[in-house]
């Protein structure tokens, strides 16, 4: 049965990557991970749709001959740029005295049309936080549930209909088709939110090549969700600018350097410029360039989540993507710049094979939950009318974030 596989893609601006999943008895079967250079993806947005399907149909079908399976549906993960959320609270009377799916449906339709939204604006994505059956509130598992009156707290995912068009658009004359749309950084709470955390104010930050997204959350639910465009692809403009590289050299010496740049930067012992191949590389503009450009990316967030309004709640800020966090002394500026205790997570701190996907994972994941509650109804009602470290910050160091890394083992445990 098609509805059985699950798969997600994250479109970033660096890399596609792209889950295949099938939805287990008692658990989500990842069948297969993979991830490809992106293309047509500037700062989040997608502009380009043509280059993008090339690429992203590779993708696919390598998936498919990997897994001998025939996907159809897939979720997409997009970035926050363009898009907004609110909250809403909506009331159903139970039908048969118990949940059923078909109530969540009808909750989720009636929160569709309770909200105003403009001409050039969609519902893309409907995400459920709580339920209150007869005054007691729940969080999970409501399925037969015995109870008359059903309150739903909910929130909508709203986006820009010309923005949404470019992805409908890869799919266009295709096999495949858009069954749901996600928002990666909300996607992230299924790695990093955990009950024990959840309670809190949470910021999720995500700093890629193009966009640094965050999203504020409380008790679970997500309270904001804002952007920048800047990432890992503005400190490999300035190297690029500074040394007279190519973007791509650029690129490539920043990976080189990043985990020993401040080190080489103040051994006196060196010579100011290194050798890489055939490119000279001045040890003291690298750090002064990446270094400038770190402080700002991260001033820039500092100053995005103060305009949150939830700024003096927040009690931790978990940044992951792999933008800026590889850098020696990622650590250091943070503390010079957050006043937040700030969680750094890297690739080795997930312990899994492929940790570039983690977001199509996530997003994955996400669907296969939706699918427990709403069974074979759609998976989500998209309205379609627009179809047309420093070591010591590394995360399993420091004690007190330790029940952060557990989130992320279960998770992942779970799931493998
Ligand atoms: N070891 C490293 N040292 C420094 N920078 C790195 C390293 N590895 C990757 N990067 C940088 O991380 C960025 C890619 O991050 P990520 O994979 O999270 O982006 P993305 O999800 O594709 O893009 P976005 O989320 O911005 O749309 C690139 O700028 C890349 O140069
Ligand atoms: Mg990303």
């Amino acid at each position: 049965m098609q509805q059985d596989i699950i798969t997600s893609i994250d479109f970033g601006s660096k890399k596609f990557s792209a889950t295949i999943a099938v939805r287990g008895k008692e658990n989500l079967d990842i069948l297969a991970v993979k991830s490809c250079k992106s293309i047509g993806i500037e700062k989040g947005m997608l502009i380009d749709s043509e280059k993008c399907k090339a690429n992203v149909l590779n993708l696919l079908s390598e998936l498919e001959i990997k897994t001998g399976k025939n996907v159809k549906g897939i979720a997409i993960g997009i970035s926050s740029n363009k898009v907004r959320i609110t909250e809403t609270t909506v009331i159903v009377e139970l039908d048969e005295d118990k949940v059923k799916s078909h109530d969540i449906i009808k909750a989720l339709k009636k929160a569709q049309n309770s909200i105003t939204i403009s001409n050039d604006e969609s519902i893309v994505d409907i995400l459920i936080n709580f339920y209150i059956l007869d005054g007691k509130v729940i969080h999970k598992d409501i399925l037969n549930w015995k109870g008359k009156r059903l309150e739903i707290n909910l929130t909508l995912v709203i986006a820009e209909k010309k923005e949404i068009q470019r992805y409908y658009e890869i799919f266009k004359d295709t096999k495949y088709n858009i069954d749901s749309i996600k928002l990666n950084i909300l996607a992230g709470k299924q790695i990093f939110l955990s009950e024990k955390n959840s309670m809190e104010y949470i910021a999720l930050v995500d700093i890629g090549a193009g966009i640094t997204e965050m999203a504020v959350f409380n008790n679970g639910i997500p309270k904001s969700v804002s952007s920048i465009p800047v990432g890992g692809n503005n400190i490999t403009n300035d190297l690029a600018i500074c040394g007279e590289f190519s973007f791509l050299e650029a690129d490539n010496i920043k990976k080189i350097y990043s985990s020993n740049y401040k080190s080489l930067y103040i051994d006196d012992s060196l010579p100011d410029e290194t050798e890489i191949g055939t490119i000279k590389v001045s040890r003291k503009l690298f750090y002064e360039v990446v270094n400038a450009r770190i402080e700002e990316i991260l001033s820039h967030i500092n100053m995005k989540l103060k305009n949150t309004g939830h700024y003096d709640r927040i009690c931790s800020i978990i940044l992951y993507g792999d933008g800026i966090n590889y850098f020696e002394d990622i650590g250091e500026i943070i503390r010079k710049i957050f006043k937040i205790k700030t969680q750094v997570v890297r690739k080795k701190d997930l312990g899994i094979k492929n940790p570039e996907n983690i977001t199509s994972l996530a997003i994955a994941k996400e669907v296969y939950d939706r699918l427990n509650l709403l069974e074979d109804a759609i998976i989500v009602p998209t309205n379609k009318s627009n179809d047309k470290i420093n070591e010591k910050e590394c995360l399993h160091n420091i004690e007190v974030e330790n029940h952060i890394l557990k989130k992320i083992k279960v998770f992942f445990g779970k799931i493998f």
